[in-house]
């Protein structure tokens, strides 16, 4: 069980908290590169508890910092994007993207001090569409995750956020709780209506699966296996957790599905979910609500999401047309006739749904935890142990010096011979599988 303790050093994600700290150590994505237009006015960014300002000025560099001015604390959201930086409205001193203050038009030559001062500005980096943004301390920034989806080439992957008003820990738990699925998503489909090969197969033909946890350096992977439907062989699908809130899930080929999932705190009862994945070659034909059943349909209540447009609010961005007020839009009568388990359309929206239905932040001391969540609670584990090392140390934690570390993670399912042991046949599948080039090293060339 996880005491109100660990719960608390958990979930809270600001300034100096356990977890805070430990993730400030790891790059965060912090918005969509199309977010942020050079010359267009800034927005507003909240990250690990902090209120931050974005923007890309005409010359095209991109600046994220703590959106009060350095000198009388107004907010540079209502600041001027110019050449090269923001000026604040208030007595008109502008920041580059970096931070420095360039001038004080208010102070006369004399007094002008612009070259002491700064503000509080964060490294900024960004690759394949997404803005991430350094908030740690090392003298020495690290270099970006080397996780596969983080390495492709540019163009080749679809990213994606949505925004969740919940804590970050129970958003990406439902990324590692396999025995949700043939419930939450699947429940109403049943195992006649589903072809040999389909992506949800053995999910609906054995709803309590049984599966192996192991700790990896990066994180923890699980592997849930159950006889293949040739009754011979065994179908198995791989997940991992990443340090430190990263996540990839099995609902896809292993061959060639290469995601990232991140569900970052904006604070500690919002998360922005992003995707990184993939879409090269045959992968997006595969995804599970776009394969055929039997009957012609797909998996009922497997609708894209609907977001609602972006508004400059603090929590504005990415949000989903359905949401609590609306109880997601739930439709009773599908439900009801067992068309939709749940009522909700939609994968992602049944997840949010269910996360935040449990409130802002899990009482975890209420929790009845099952041999079905061994997966959760060593990944917790693994968390604490890594955070309060940070803490007690202050030695990096893994990934962060050794971000390719990362690379050595996949998930997804396949089937193999009943004889093999399950991390010979995962270095198989790995060895197999279409991978990542190096693309730093390819991009410096
Ligand atoms: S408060 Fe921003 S310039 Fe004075
Ligand atoms: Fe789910």
């Amino acid at each position: 069980m996880t005491t109100a303790q660990e719960s608390i050093e958990l979930t809270r994600v600001g300034a100096g908290t356990v977890m805070g700290n430990f993730m400030r150590q790891y790059w965060i994505p912090a918005a969509m590169s199309s977010e942020l237009q050079s010359g267009q006015p800034p927005v507003r960014l909240m990250l690990l508890g902090e209120k931050l300002i974005g923007f890309r000025d005409k010359a095209g560099k991109v600046g994220i910092m703590d959106h009060r001015s350095p000198h009388r604390c107004a907010s540079l959201f209502f600041g001027r994007t110019e050449d090269d930086g923001i000026r604040c409205v208030y007595h008109g001193w502008k920041f580059g993207a970096d931070g420095q203050c360039l001038e004080q038009p208010n102070l006369t030559e004399e007094q002008n001090f612009a070259d002491k001062v700064r503000a509080k500005a964060y490294p900024v980096q960004e690759r394949n569409g997404v803005v991430w943004i350094y908030m740690g301390e090392a003298e020495q920034v690290p270099e970006l995750p080397s996780f596969e989806a983080n390495l492709m080439p540019e163009g080749e992957t679809v990213v994606r956020m949505v925004q969740r008003e919940c804590n970050w820990l129970q958003a990406l738990e439902g990324d590692i709780d396999t025995s949700h699925f043939g419930f939450l998503h699947v429940g109403s489909v049943k195992p006649d209506n589903v072809p040999d090969g389909h992506p949800i197969h053995g999910t609906v033909s054995d709803r309590a699966p049984q599966y192996l946890v192991r700790e990896r350096e990066y994180g923890t992977q699980y592997a849930a296996y159950r006889p293949h439907e040739d009754g011979r062989r065994t179908y198995w699908r791989f997940n991992n957790f990443m340090f430190p809130f990263w996540t990839q899930t099995p609902q896809a080929k292993f061959e060639t599905y290469i995601v990232a999932r991140g569900w970052v705190p904006m604070d500690d009862t919002h998360t922005m979910f992003i995707s990184i994945q993939w879409m090269g070659g045959e992968v997006a034909k595969q995804r599970t609500n776009v394969v055929p059943l039997k009957d012609g349909g797909t998996i009922p209540g497997s609708s894209p999401d609907k977001l609602l447009p972006n508004t400059a609010g603090w929590y504005g961005r990415w949000r989903m047309e359905a949401n609590a007020d609306n109880d997601y839009l739930i439709d009773r009568d599908a439900q009801m006739r067992d068309e939709i388990f749940t009522g909700i359309d939609g994968i992602h929206l049944q997840d949010q749904a269910i996360t935040e239905s449990m409130g802002g932040i899990i009482d975890h001391t209420h929790e009845r935890l099952a041999p079905s969540d061994q997966m959760i609670t060593r990944s917790r584990r693994a968390m604490l142990r890594a955070a309060r090392a940070f803490r007690d140390t202050g030695a990096p934690s893994p990934g962060v010096e050794n971000p390719d570390l990362f690379r050595t993670a996949r998930a997804g399912f396949f089937v193999e011979e009943p004889d093999v042991d399950w991390e010979e046949a995962y270095e198989k599948q790995v060895e197999a599988a279409v991978r990542a080039a190096d693309y730093v090293k390819h991009a410096a060339e």
